[in-house]
């Protein structure tokens, strides 16, 4: 029997053990047997009456009788020491947990690795679609060049509510918190922090890279208005919030922020929560991986991916290696065709500013002192000199700067 203790037993928590149960079939001999909770009550214990409660996590992480913790009661450092007390203690570990993940990855990894003992976070990106064990075990012969897409439903939510309802900001924002999509403060979702924290992962599943996440180039989706989505239909766009990592030699372009996404692309047609991840292989090319990136079943689904993997280990099959690394690459913003609105007094010498520093004007439209910019691809330090230049020479205030997906 393998004896699994978890920490949380939220709405997560509580699908894990409801889909075990469910799939006996699939997992005879895997049991939940503790479980770490911030209150025991008595409706809980006569639920669940073969689960013992406690409301001390280290009574699990350092039992002798537990093989693996599932964790999924959030929070960072806390709950960073007793998964790493769970390791020491040698228990496998399956966590949900991205921002602990991002942060304390690496180092837990080390100790998993010398205890030989599994770490597992297929459920921190992307909530149900398996992409992290595609990205792991599903393409060995091939080299991934390109990760990522929308990864943060509540945005992608957000926008398309903009877009395709006239809703403002604000209201969609709203409308998203009444739904239960977004919290109550949103933050950490709309400023690109939780895509941050999910790429950073990515990135490290599909090029053993360990980025530091406050490097990554992080943008908002608070600065986008009806007249960029206006802006970006007539050009042929939509704005997407992705978040992509692009490997060149030992470095890696990252880039988490709304987008202009062509409209035909498939990453245009991802509408409301539903997240997408698209990755780019040297062999295979081009797959894309679409499906619900949050709520307790698809988490939970994910979670019972991991424990059927530690299932697996536990009866011999040997632990996978991570891809080769790109132990500590060089983290750039991207190179990427550019959508830029500004107001100047002299729209007119827009031109010629872009000829003197190499930017390749694809459209612009003027309308008396405001100007719509659709760039060629320009590299983040001639973008810069080009803002630069603009706010210098004629007074420009830039009203906003998005990139385009590279297709
Ligand atoms: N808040 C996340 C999102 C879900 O909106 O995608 C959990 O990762």
């Amino acid at each position: 029997m393998i004896r699994i203790g978890m920490l949380g037993f939220g709405t997560v928590g509580r699908s894990v053990y409801d889909l075990l149960q469910a799939h006996t079939e699939r997992f005879p001999d895997m049991q939940i047997v503790s479980v770490a909770v911030r209150q025991i009550t008595e409706q809980r214990m006569t639920l669940y009456p073969t689960v013992q409660f406690t409301t001390n996590p280290d009574t699990i992480v350092t039992a002798s009788d537990i093989d693996v913790v599932i964790e999924v009661m959030g929070g960072q450092t806390e709950t960073y020491r007793y998964l790493r007390r769970a390791l020491h203690s040698g228990k496998h570990v399956i966590t949900a947990n991205k921002d602990l993940i991002a942060t304390y990855g690496e180092t837990l990894q080390k100790i998993a690795s010398a205890h030989q003992l599994a770490l597992l976070y297929g459920a921190s990106v992307a909530g149900g679609i398996p992409i992290l064990d595609a990205l792991t075990n599903l393409l060995p012969g091939d080299e991934t060049m390109q990760v990522g897409g929308i990864i943060n439903g509540t945005s992608n939510f957000i926008l398309t509510q903009m877009s395709d309802a006239a809703m403002n900001y604000d209201d969609a924002l709203a409308l998203a918190q009444r739904m239960g999509i977004a919290e109550a403060n949103p933050v950490n979702d709309v400023a690109g922090f939780d895509a941050r924290y999910k790429l950073a992962i990515l990135a490290k599943t599909a090029f053993g890279a360990n980025v530091v996440t406050t490097q990554i180039p992080t943008q908002g989706i608070q600065e986008i208005n009806a007249t960029v989505l206006d802006e970006a239909k007539r050009l042929g766009y939509v704005i997407k919030p992705l978040a992509v990592a692009r490997r060149t030699g030992q470095e890696l372009a990252m880039t988490v922020g709304p987008h202009l996404v062509p409209a035909a692309h498939l990453l245009g047609k991802i509408d409301n929560v539903q997240n997408a991840v698209q990755v780019k292989t040297r062999n295979i090319q081009d797959l894309v991986f679409t499906g619900p990136g949050a709520g307790a079943k698809p988490t939970a689904s994910a979670v019972l991916s991991d424990l059927a993997i530690v299932h697996d280990i536990v009866c011999g099959r040997q632990l996978v290696h991570e891809k080769q690394a790109l132990q500590q690459p060089v983290i750039t913003g991207t190179a990427a065709g550019r959508y830029i609105r500004v107001t100047a007094p002299a729209t007119y010498e827009i031109d010629a500013i872009a000829q003197a520093n190499q930017i390749g004007i694809k459209t612009m439209w003027v309308r008396s002192h405001r100007a719509t910019i659709l760039t060629d691809t320009v590299s983040p330090a001639t973008l810069a000199r080009f803002e630069a230049a603009l706010q210098q020479q004629i007074g420009a205030k830039i009203e906003i700067v998005l990139p385009v997906y590279q297709e």
